[in-house]
């Protein structure tokens, strides 16, 4: 009995680091794996979504995000699914952007609600949005996201401009064939309206019957050849929050960057320092790989005590794995997809 208690109390290190000295600085919480759109790439037509009971309650994401910042995290990325579906999503903003010593939170959305929640999301603390928009064609707009309306998403990157957020960065996922064409006048339109841009390669995260992945893929290299035809871009050193995924370029005369997210062609696991929290609660250690924890079922066996919870994760960092390996080719080894990986 005593030493179970003494298992269950033992204070945790106060930084989470990895198996490879990689330290843990960034969560990415996933507040629903539901999406008021259907991206080619992120889902198929036909969705099963997660019981609301295997959701994890707003409460719960409050103990685990302050769990976190506890642990050393000094930014929390609010993700879907489509976080602004979520009812009760803006008060989970406001109380988790006042946990004390959390340095950032951030959120990436599809915009599709932004006209309605910008000002909202700006008041409650959200300092940076990514916004997700493929393409500045509608037809092409619906066809990619099944069901969405690119005049909404417009009209919401507008609001969220006005809203005065720090910093606003579009996303775009580019597939051969579908939207490369797009990608100058996509920065032209970041350029434009003085935000962010990154292209994103595919990533093989759940099976898709819609297009062959292998067949869609464009190297970011080549986005980037192309991109110099018409912008004098130049690479960036990345500060250290920012670190990640995202290879930056500075575009001549403008305040706008242009990144890349090249999960295949640039492996950027050496300097990780992300993990993922599922709609669900299970701990991802990697985007690329299916090692997880239940940190749900952590909360709801210690009735929500967040030391437990602490304990868990971080034992589970030695679950992080140095690195993820995709292959458009070979039958997905990831069966999840985004929207219940938390983009
Ligand atoms: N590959 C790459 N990016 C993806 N996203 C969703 N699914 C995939 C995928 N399979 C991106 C979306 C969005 C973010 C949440 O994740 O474009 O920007
Ligand atoms: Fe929804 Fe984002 Fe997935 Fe598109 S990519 S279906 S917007 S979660």
């Amino acid at each position: 009995m005593t030493e179970i208690k003494s298992i269950a109390t033992a204070e945790p290190s106060e930084r989470l680091v990895d198996r490879f000295g990689r330290v843990v600085r960034y969560l990415r919480l996933s507040v629903t794996d539901r999406c008021d759109f259907r991206c080619v790439y992120c889902m198929d037509e036909e969705m099963t979504f997660v019981p609301r009971s295997e959701v994890l309650t707003l409460e719960e994401m409050q103990i685990i995000a302050e769990a976190f910042v506890e642990l050393g995290v000094e930014k929390i990325r609010l993700t879907g699914g489509e976080p602004l579906i979520r009812s009760g999503v803006v008060d989970l903003c406001q109380s988790i952007a006042s946990i004390e010593s959390l340095g950032e939170l951030v959120m990436t959305t599809n915009g599709s609600r932004l006209t309605e929640l910008a000002v909202d999301l700006r008041n409650a603390g959200i300092k940076k949005l990514n916004i997700s928009l493929d393409t500045l064609d509608p037809d092409k707009f619906r066809e990619l996201t099944r069901v969405g309306s690119l005049d909404k998403v417009l009209s919401g990157i507008n609001a969220a401009i006005e809203a005065g957020f720090e910093s606003i960065k579009l996303n775009a996922v580019i597939l051969k064939g579908r939207n490369d064409h797009e990608v100058v006048p996509l920065v032209r339109f970041a350029v434009q309206h003085g935000i962010d841009i990154s292209f994103i390669e595919e990533m093989p995260l759940g099976s898709i019957s819609e297009h062959n992945r292998s067949e869609a893929f464009i190297s970011s290299e080549t986005l980037r050849e192309n991109l110099k035809d018409y912008f004098e871009i130049e690479a960036e050193r990345e500060s250290d929050l920012s670190s990640g995924p995202s290879r930056y370029y500075k575009i001549a005369g403008s305040s706008s960057r242009v990144g890349f997210i090249s999960p295949h062609s640039e492996n950027f696991c050496s300097d990780c320092n992300r993990v993922r929290v599922t709609a669900e609660g299970k701990l991802l250690l990697c985007l690329g790989n299916e090692h997880s924890a239940d940190l749900k079922r952590v909360l709801r066996e210690n009735d929500g005590c967040k030391q437990a919870l602490k304990s868990e994760i971080v034992a589970a960092m030695v679950l992080k794995p140095e690195k993820h390996h995709f292959d458009l080719d070979a039958a997905p080894q990831i069966v999840r997809f985004m929207n219940a990986t938390g983009g």
